[in-house]
């Protein structure tokens, strides 16, 4: 399974914060924003990962990540020419894929969720594609999805009324297919090569899963309030983290003084 962060794009709904660097870059409490995806496939045992970014940037992200070797991951780099949407930038990892199955993550996305079980399962079963899905107050910003019955019909792109709260988040995984669904997509009304095109593609032929994710999901890219929320989510969450350790640590001195 090969890992891609997709860090492209003009990050213009938090300009002027991009006006000279990078949305990905940006700080996010206490990391930049890239490091969240790059952890969250590390969790999942993806180490072999490709970076996907502008030209004016890419050489940002190797300053900052370079190997991979002090996270413990193998890094490349691919630069996308020109901002043509998430699954243009996509198909610029074919070589780097090479056959093998794939888990793609926008750079701007935090989760809070270990992702390993539905990668080993998509790993070892999976064929076609998986979303994963979360509930959320502000479905008008994301692809959303359509679900009857339990299953999921359609996705539909920042819809004026959506169908339900379920959000795309993303993360998608596909299998060696997706390279040639993306060479027969048309571009969108805005330009774009859209992943929602390629998911709607593999939900059409019965060929898409899905599973709804239990723990906070954020789109730091979503808008300047939006990050600003993320930044937010993280930081408690990692007081809670950090207070679990302490009361472990705790724990283990009381025990050993009792002894
Ligand atoms: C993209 C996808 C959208 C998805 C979202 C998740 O939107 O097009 O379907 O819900 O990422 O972060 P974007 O943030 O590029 O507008």
């Amino acid at each position: 399974m090969k890992g891609i962060i997709l860090a492209g794009g003009t990050g213009s709904r938090l300009y002027p914060l991009t006006r000279v660097t990078n949305k990905h870059l940006l700080p996010v409490y206490d990391r930049p924003m890239v490091y969240y995806p790059l952890e969250t496939l590390k969790k999942a045992g993806i180490k072999d990962i490709m970076i996907v970014s502008g030209k004016e940037h890419v050489g940002d992200f190797s300053e900052l990540l370079g190997s991979g070797k002090d996270f413990g991951v193998s890094i490349r780099y691919e630069v996308q020419e020109e901002a043509g949407g998430i699954a243009q930038a996509l198909s610029l990892t074919e070589d780097f894929v090479s056959g093998d199955k794939c888990v793609v993550i926008l750079g701007d996305n935090f989760f809070e969720d270990d992702i390993s079980g539905y990668v080993e399962s998509f790993g070892a079963y999976g064929d076609g594609s998986m979303v994963l899905l979360k509930e959320v107050e502000n479905p008008c910003s994301y692809g959303v999805a359509r679900i009857e019955d339990g299953s999921l019909m359609e996705i539909i792109e920042k819809p004026e009324n959506p169908p339900s709260d379920l959000a795309v988040t993303g993360l998608y995984m596909y299998d060696h297919t997706v390279f040639g669904v993306i060479k027969d997509l048309r571009p969108s009304a805005r330009g774009e090569l859209e992943i929602t095109d390629v998911n709607n593609y593999y939900i059409g032929r019965g060929m898409m899963r899905y599973a709804t994710l239990k723990g906070f999901w954020g789109d730091c890219g979503e808008s300047i309030d939006g990050l600003l929320d993320v930044a937010q989510k993280i930081k408690g969450l990692s007081r809670s983290h950090s207070s679990i350790k302490k009361q472990n640590l705790t724990t283990k001195t009381c025990s050993t003084k009792t002894f």
